[in-house]
């Protein structure tokens, strides 16, 4: 049994131009120690999906598995054991901390909800400090004398406390300068080798987290268009989406650099208001036909484990693969 099951999960917001599917049938496993990476285009749903999760936005439909209790429908107090197995770290770590409260008592605020004692409560707060290579007398300083990545780092001793089994980290690097995004990963890496502890771990930038991610999942509109082995998808996309990405992606190797600038991601991400029939990547797609725009392709099972949606993915079509989209492999 996974340690976390999303199953056919939807989430839809109301608004006065109609209902966004922001959610729309995502299905996953995240087993214990494993970190999943989940990329795609900032509008396309990580966070609502990472906050129903989370069960911080209701579901429409589908379910949430953690550590073998279903949690869709918990409420209020029920769900006091679920934030002690399941954390959440945010993208701006200035905004996710109190500017009021010093940083003892951030660290400490689930613990006390929890019921610690004040001493256990000063104990735990020091060792965390410690774990996430924060200076020892922090404690009673106040976020805005912190850099921004010395408050991620706040954020993360927070998100430790109750030592969870699941973190989701929801574009944790994104708001810091590019200077202290390797270190503030590799802190979350030592973390998770220390306590074995699992990531979903969210970037809009698919360079972020490709080194980190056993698996990846990309998401478009909603839904998911590919999943699979981080490794093999960065080596061999099969969605041309996850294809494009690439493209958008900085990587260190010069000739791997070279040779993905071709296929260049075009357009707008559509709205989800009135999202594109078929296909909902069509209008973007290099590769797309006349079928593309009518029916939309199922997500399958190809080789290695690997899931993918689209009708003529680039790993089971290569000869069908048009010149723009093979000069870019
Ligand atoms: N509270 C909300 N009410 C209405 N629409 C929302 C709300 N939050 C997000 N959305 C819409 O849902 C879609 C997915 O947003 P989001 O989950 O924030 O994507 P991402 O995290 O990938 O950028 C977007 O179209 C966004 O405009
Ligand atoms: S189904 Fe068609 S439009 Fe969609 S990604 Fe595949 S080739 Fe492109
Ligand atoms: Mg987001």
């Amino acid at each position: 049994m996974s340690l976390l099951s999303v199953l056919s999960l939807c989430v839809q917001y109301q608004s006065a131009q109609g209902t966004v599917r922001a959610v729309d049938d995502v299905s996953f496993d995240l087993e214990a120690g494993e970190t999943i990476g989940l990329v795609g285009e900032s509008g396309c749903g990580k966070s609502t999906l990472s906050k129903a999760i989370m069960r911080l936005v209701p579901c429409s439909d589908g379910r949430v598995v953690l550590d073998g209790q279903d949690i869709t429908n918990l409420q209020g107090a029920q769900l006091k054991p679920v934030r002690k197995t399941m954390q959440m770290i945010f993208q701006d770590p200035y905004g996710s901390l109190n500017p009021r409260h010093d940083i003892g008592t951030i660290i400490g605020q689930p613990l006390s909800v929890a019921g610690w004692s004040r001493r256990d409560i000063r104990d735990r707060v020091a060792e965390l400090m410690q774990q996430v290579g924060l200076p020892a007398d922090g404690a009673r300083r106040y976020p805005h004398e912190f850099s921004g990545g010395q408050r991620q780092r706040i954020g993360i001793a927070r998100a430790l406390a109750l030592r969870p089994k699941v973190i989701i980290c929801d574009e944790p690097v994104s708001a810091l300068d590019v200077s202290v995004r390797a270190q503030v990963i590799n802190l979350l890496q030592d973390l998770q080798q220390q306590t074995g502890v699992s990531y979903l771990f969210i970037s809009h930038d698919l360079s972020v987290i490709e080194h980190v991610s056993d698996r990846l999942i990309v998401m478009y509109l909603g839904r998911i268009v590919e999943s699979g082995r981080g490794a093999d998808l960065w080596r061999q996309p099969a969605h041309p989406y996850t294809l494009a990405l690439l493209a958008a992606a900085p990587v260190a190797d010069p000739k791997l650099a070279r040779s993905r600038t071709r296929s260049i991601l075009q357009g707008e991400l559509p709205s989800p208001l009135n999202p594109p029939t078929g296909c909902s990547f069509h209008e973007r797609c290099q590769m797309a036909r006349e079928r593309c725009s009518q029916e939309r392709p199922l997500l399958r099972a190809v080789s290695g484990g690997r899931m993918v949606a689209c009708h003529y993915d680039l790993l089971e079509q290569p000869a069908g693969v048009p010149q723009a989209v093979s000069a870019a492999r």
